[in-house]
């Protein structure tokens, strides 16, 4: 297969990274909702300006069918923005699922016509406006089906996606990779966007006790899921590495203390209720991640209806 023509469904600032990094290389178009400038900017992370013109589509006048759809919305919109374009694609089109957290990506790889590849990413971006998207710093995608086929497409993928500046490789174990990401996301997001803090300001009194805390309920709950840290084992693996990420992102708002910020939906189901869902299973108590669900969805009630993304 022959991944030339991309559509990247969900034009926010990961999905127009991946559209201006590839448009040198590729045919993209991006499928938005609402009209986009066709003329988009990258400003790189080292302060340089990349000018590109992409095709923007609208979802309900689509061009002829690509070789890859990237859906780059945000979790809670991945299902909506899939079934609004399914009808349109052919059978076969490999569909790669960016999102974060561990919601969507089963139910999407069940019901795609076609491969479903997901990835994750430590790439950092974030929207200017509507025709500017800054790549805050470099990062690390990987990509790999949720039953470990399909590693010949995420080789490829990975190759392109690396010849065109955001380097990626293909694995066989996506479903702990996720995951991962999902606790490290779940130990500071609630936190920080519920505090109005930055990640750094996690080392002091109070936060660092609540941490604590949350480690104490994932390290059981991710060792029933069979989930293990990338560095040594149980409690001290997952402590090491929520508190190595929260010194390496201290200047940083985290994506969720963003989207509150912005007033946006955030991120809450995806990451906090597969956690809590997985703790029921295993008859395990996780009242301080129940807690911070339960009140990241009441603001949820409160803001306005969640958009899907696109
Ligand atoms: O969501 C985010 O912002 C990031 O995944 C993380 C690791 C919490 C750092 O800010």
């Amino acid at each position: 297969m022959t991944l030339t023509r991309h559509w990247i469904v969900g034009p926010g600032a990961l999905g127009r990274l991946i559209a201006l990094r590839l448009a040198d290389r590729a045919s993209v178009t991006l499928v938005a909702r609402r009209p986009l400038p066709a003329e988009q900017t990258l400003i790189t992370p080292a302060d340089g300006v990349l000018t590109r013109r992409v095709e923007v589509a609208r979802i309900e006048a689509l061009p002829a069918p690509p070789d890859v759809v990237h859906l780059t919305t945000k979790a809670h919109g991945a299902e909506a923005a899939h079934a609004a374009l399914a009808s349109h694609l052919p059978a076969g089109v490999p569909l790669v699922l960016w999102q974060n957290g561990f919601d969507a990506q089963p139910r999407l790889a069940e019901r795609h016509a076609g491969p479903v590849l997901c990835a994750t990413t430590t790439e950092g971006a974030h929207v200017q406006d509507d025709t500017r998207v800054t790549h805050a710093g470099h990062g690390h995608t990987f990509l790999g089906s949720l039953t470990g086929d399909q590693h010949a497409l995420a080789t490829e993928l990975a190759t392109v996606l690396s010849s065109a500046g955001l380097p990626a490789e293909a694995v066989f174990d996506i479903r702990v990779r996720l995951w991962r990401k999902l606790a490290v996301n779940a130990a500071i997001n609630p936190l920080v966007a519920r505090a109005g803090i930055r990640n750094g300001e996690l080392r002091e009194a109070p936060y660092r006790a609540r941490v604590e805390t949350l480690l104490g309920e994932l390290a059981p709950i991710l060792a029933a899921e069979g989930i293990a840290p990338p560095d040594g084992a149980g409690l001290d693996g997952w402590r090491r590495l929520v508190w190595q990420v929260i010194e390496a992102t201290a200047a940083n708002r985290a994506s969720m203390l963003q989207d509150v910020q912005a007033g946006r939906p955030t991120e809450h189901e995806a990451i906090l209720a597969p956690l809590l869902v997985a703790a029921e299973r295993h008859g395990l108590a996780a009242p301080g991640l129940a807690e911070h669900l339960a009140a990241l969805r009441a603001r949820a009630a409160a803001v306005a209806p969640p958009g899907d993304g696109c």
